[in-house]
Parts: structure tokens; C-alpha cells; sequence
């Protein structure tokens, strides 16, 4: 077989030699825990101001249609993953279905993806801690908590809260999901306070008129791109995480009923969660007011005179949005450990800690990557680009479904997804038309990452791949 398009198999897919496996230890509420402490986070809390920016009221309809692309593409993870239990996620079924190389650009995507949502969190954190300081007095110096784009110098909070995380990860994964099920659980009873609340002031004026700029993106006068895709494509950004579970199936009990359970559960409590909170945020008021906040959700409540709960809200985002960074540092580590395990980046950030049973270098590594991003990037700039690699990702997953039906019709699927001629299509184009539909300049800086890293496969993984070398990682 030509060299870019070797396979591994598909049996071999979850052998591993001694010292380089992780230890089986999550079960499915763990899971449900891991999705939604990933997807509810910076997106509703934050973006959702920059998408109604770009759309006006009609960011409801950005939500729908970003909402359906992606339980589509969920769909397609959760029957590649119960068929490949294996840590890596759309990088392990993309090695197994599509070959190395374009395993190599999804796996080069993901890091992307994964690095990019720990830094857009940790900024948007620290807009919310930032407020609750300002709340009780506490005024941080503006070169302290934002990058040069903003006059300032670096994000002080948002580096801190990366290492804090990380610290945490590296302490052990069974810990981590635990402490993570009682996060989820204030954020999403903060979520549904501020519904509770705004929700009441409701006025069908405010969403008139519902599309002041159009569908398909288009260029303002002020040379930013606007319209119901847009939004969509940087709303997009709010629903993701859910394959951050997949990247724990190796460390999964029972992964073929585990995994369909946590990635649909997940993805389905937290679009209807996001539809009433989007509605109950531009019926309460304009959208222009809130729209470049950086803590969007507490200024509406402070606006309707409702400063206590505000001040929860912030709180609970403070408290909270770290588990979106614990499910994404925890991936990116994953997905570091799996490409170096195949030989594809150097073998040493691919070794087990004995005693804790997680790769504690690889870990480090990550954090001070992306601390680092955090520390001088703008939010939604990095939110954009990191919707592009997944977006890349789920292309990749969906092709992959696709594939692997024709190629291999009778093998067990223990989760089938349903119509899934019509559901990995609709994945597909409908990726493909939120690329289309991000900025220009973040579809290039996209590019760019790729090309840097198919010159680091030519120059290194193509070589000392394990696949290259007769075995099979
Ligand atoms: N979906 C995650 C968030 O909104 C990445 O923060």
C-alpha cells in the first residue's frame, strides 16, 4: 500500500504494549458529566453576545442550525467510537479508515481545536472574574488582564487558571470527573436562574427586525463579516465537547453502551439548555446592549435590575467554566499521547505516570502552550480558529461513518447511527458551509497551521511512524 494511505486495522486498534496504556476507570455518568462540563461554557456565556453581534435576534436561528449540524456530527462520533473504543478520537478513526496521512491533518486539526477552546475559555473566565473582582471592589490594572490587542499586556487570570486545571489533571482523571459532575451541576442551574429571570421581561418587539443582516455571511461597511452564518459558524463553538468523551474511551468500563449514552445524552440536554437561554436573552433585551460584553448573561440581569443575580451568575461561571478546560486540556493531552504513541510526534510525551496512571509530561507540555496562547490572544479570533479544526474533525468523522459502511457493512455496530445516508451528508455539507461561513482571515490562518504541519509529517511523522516501521501502535 502507497505510503500516505496505510491503514492501522481496525482489531488491533485497542492492543497496546505495557506502560503505554491508560487505565480503564470511567463509567457513563461520568461521561454525561465529561460532555456537558465541556459544552456548556464560554459559548453560551460569552460568545453568545459576539453571535448576537453578527445576526441580530435571528442568532436563534444561528443555534438551530449549528445545533443540528452538530448533533448530526455526534451522531457519526458516536457510532465510530463504539465501534473503536480507542483514546484519539477522530484522529484513531481517521488512521483506521482514511489512512495516515489525512489521519495526520485531522490529529494536527484537533490540536488546533483543543489547545484553541482551552485558551478562548480561560479569556473568557477571566472576563467573568475580572467583573466579580470589579463587584467587590477590586479593580485589576488593564495590562494585567488582557492581551496588546486590547492595550493591555497579558491575561494574568486566564494563564493562571490553565496551570490551576492542569494541576488538577495531572493529580489524576478519576479525581478530576468527579469534582467535574459537581461543577456541571452549579453551571447549569446558573443557566437556568438567569431563564428563570429574564425570561419573564420577554417582549416580541425586541426580536423585530429578526435578520437586520442577512443569512449567508456577508462584508459590512466596517469590514466585518455578518449574517445568520456568521453567527452560526462562531456559535457554533458553543456545542462541541462532546468529543472530548470520545477521547476518553479508552478509559471507559463498558464503551459500547457508555459512549452512545454520553455523547447523544449530552448533546441533546444541552441544545434544548442553549435554545431558551438564547431566547431568553435577546426577548429581554436589545441586542445591541449586550452584544460586546464581555460577560454578556450578567449584564442583561444587572440591566433588569437584578444585581444579585448577576453577581451568581458570575459566580457560578468563575466556579464553573474551569471544567470546560479540564475536558479539553484532558483531550488535547489524549491527543498528544495517542500521535506520539503511533510514532507520529516523538515518543516521549506518550509515557504513562506509574503511579496516577495519566501522562503527567504531556500534560505540562499542553498547559504552558496554551497558557501562553491565552495570555496575549483576542477571544473571538481564537474561538473562531479553534471551530475551524473541529469543524475539520467532523468532517473527517462523518466521512469516516460513511465509509466504513461501504468498506465494512457487517461488522458489529453496537450503536447504529439511524438514516445515516441522510445524517453524515447533512454533517458533512453542513461543516463544510460553517467553514465557508467563518472570517476570511481564519479560514487562511487555518490553512496555514495545516500546511506548517504537513511539512513537520514530511520531515518527521511519515518517517518515524510505527506504522512505517511494521508495527502497529
Ligand atoms: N462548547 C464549549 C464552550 O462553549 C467549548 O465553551
Amino acid at each position: 500500500m502507497q505510503t500516505w494511505l496505510r491503514r492501522k486495522s481496525i482489531d488491533q486498534v485497542t492492543v497496546h504494549e505495557e506502560g503505554r496504556r491508560l487505565v480503564p476507570s470511567l463509567s457513563w455518568p461520568h461521561l454525561i458529566a465529561l460532555g456537558i462540563g465541556a459544552i456548556v461554557g464560554t459559548g453560551i456565556y460569552t460568545l453568545i453576545g459576539v453571535g448576537a453581534n453578527l445576526a441580530g435576534p435571528a442568532v436563534l436561528l444561528s443555534f438551530a442550525i449549528a445545533g443540528i449540524v452538530c448533533a448530526c456530527a455526534a451522531l457519526a462520533y458516536a457510532e465510530m467510537a463504539t465501534m473503536m473504543p480507542a483514546a484519539g478520537s477522530a484522529y484513531t478513526y481517521s488512521y483506521i479508515v482514511l489512512g495516515e496521512t489525512l489521519a495526520w491533518i485531522v490529529g494536527w486539526s484537533l490540536i488546533l481545536e483543543y489547545s484553541l477552546v482551552v485558551s478562548t475559555v480561560a479569556v473568557g473566565w477571566s472576563g467573568y472574574m475580572v467583573g466579580i473582582l470589579k463587584g467587590i471592589g477590586i479593580d485589576l490594572p488593564l495590562w494585567a488582564t488582557a492581551g496588546p490587542h486590547a492595550g493591555g499586556f497579558i491575561n494574568i487570570p486566564a494563564v493562571g487558571i490553565v496551570f490551576v486545571v492542569a494541576g488538577m489533571l495531572m493529580a489524576g482523571t478519576r479525581e478530576s470527573a468527579t469534582l467535574n459532575a459537581a461543577l456541571v451541576v452549579v453551571k447549569v442551574i446558573a443557566l437556568a436562574i438567569f431563564v428563570a429571570i429574564a425570561l419573564p421581561h420577554f417582549d416580541a418587539i425586541r426580536l423585530e427586525p429578526f435578520m437586520p443582516f442577512g443569512f449567508s455571511k456577508s462584508m459590512g461597511a466596517d469590514g466585518v463579516e455578518r449574517g445568520v452564518m456568521a453567527a452560526a459558524a462562531i456559535i457554533f463553538f458553543a456545542f462541541y465537547g462532546f468529543d472530548a468523551i470520545s477521547t476518553a474511551a479508552e478509559e471507559t468500563k463498558n464503551p459500547e453502551r457508555d459512549l452512545s449514552i454520553g455523547i447523544i445524552g449530552s448533546m441533546v440536554g444541552c441544545t434544548l439548555i442553549y435554545m431558551i437561554v438564547a431566547l431568553a436573552a435577546v426577548g429581554a433585551l436589545s441586542y445591541a446592549v449586550f452584544g460586546n460584553s464581555p460577560e454578556p448573561l450578567a449584564l442583561i440581569l444587572r440591566e433588569l435590575k437584578q444585581g444579585n443575580a448577576a453577581t451568581i451568575i458570575g459566580l457560578a461561571a468563575v466556579i464553573a467554566l474551569p471544567t470546560v478546560l479540564l475536558a479539553f486540556l484532558y483531550g488535547q493531552s489524549r491527543i498528544f499521547f495517542v500521535m506520539s504513541r503511533d510514532g507520529l510526534l516523538p515518543r516521549g510525551l506518550s509515557k504513562v505516570n506509574k503511579r496516577t496512571g495519566t501522562p503527567i509530561a504531556t500534560t505540562l507540555f499542553t498547559a504552558i502552550l496554551v497558557a501562553a496562547l491565552a495570555g496575549v490572544a483576542r477571544l473571538d479570533e481564537i474561538a473562531a480558529l479553534a471551530n475551524a479544526g473541529t469543524l475539520a474533525a467532523f468532517i473527517a468523522v462523518s466521512v469516516c461513518l460513511l465509509v466504513l459502511r461501504k468498506r465494512d457493512p457487517s461488522r458489529k455496530r453496537v450503536f447504529r447511527t439511524p438514516l445515516a445516508w441522510v445524517v453524515g451528508p447533512i454533517a458533512i455539507f453542513g461543516c463544510l458551509y460553517l467553514f465557508w461561513s467563518l472570517p476570511q482571515r481564519t479560514q487562511l490562518y487555518f490553512l496555514i497551521w495545516n500546511a506548517v504541519g504537513l511539512v513537520a509529517y514530511l520531515a518527521y511523522g511519515r518517517r518515524a511512524s510505527l506504522l512505517a516501521k511494521g508495527g502497529d501502535a
